[in-house]
């Protein structure tokens, strides 16, 4: 018998595959606080995907997400599949994607850099590395990871 953890949604996305631990970052990308619910949100943490792997999901109720939202969720969740659940099946099946340069979603760590300044430029990284997320800014060339930390 299939096991269920939670129940089935007619209309929504399902988020899987997420990272194990990552799952109220990707709340906080989508903007999902408390007081701005409106559709059930249901969170899974740490459940199996293999046998000795962890994952989270996160299953939003009538929303599908944005291209931009995507783009992300992808950063701190680089496995992750968006599933797009129509009348209580998956319509859609999106694999997140690590983009080449990192436009805007980030911010900088470096207190001096000009995107952090009163004149702020929008931030911009290239992707130094994967697997963690290593990060390099355009203007003042600091290189950091732990990009969940920073993301805006
Ligand atoms: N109606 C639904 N309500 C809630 N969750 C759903 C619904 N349909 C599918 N899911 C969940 O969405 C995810 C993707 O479903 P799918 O049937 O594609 O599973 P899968 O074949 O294991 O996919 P994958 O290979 O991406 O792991 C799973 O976590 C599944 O439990
Ligand atoms: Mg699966
Ligand atoms: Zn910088």
């Amino acid at each position: 018998m299939k096991e269920l953890k939670v129940q089935p949604i007619r209309n929504g996305t399902v988020i899987d595959h997420i990272e194990t631990g990552m799952a109220l970052n990707v709340l906080r990308i989508l903007g999902i606080t408390g007081e701005s619910i409106k559709s059930t949100i249901s969170v899974a943490m740490h459940v199996r995907s293999k046998k000795e792997e962890w994952k989270d999901i996160v299953k939003i109720e009538d929303r599908e997400l944005y291209a931009k939202e995507v783009d992300r969720i992808a950063l701190i969740a680089p496995r992750a599949t968006i599933n797009i659940i129509r009348d209580f099946n998956v319509a859609e099946k999106r694999k997140v994607r690590i983009p080449e340069v990192v436009r805007g979603i980030v911010r900088c760590s470096n207190p001096n850099c000009i995107t952090n300044s009163n004149e702020p430029a929008e931030t911009q990284f290239s992707v130094v590395r994967e697997r963690p997320l290593t990060l390099k800014c355009h203007y003042c060339d600091r290189v950091q990871s732990r990009i969940e930390e920073y993301i805006l």
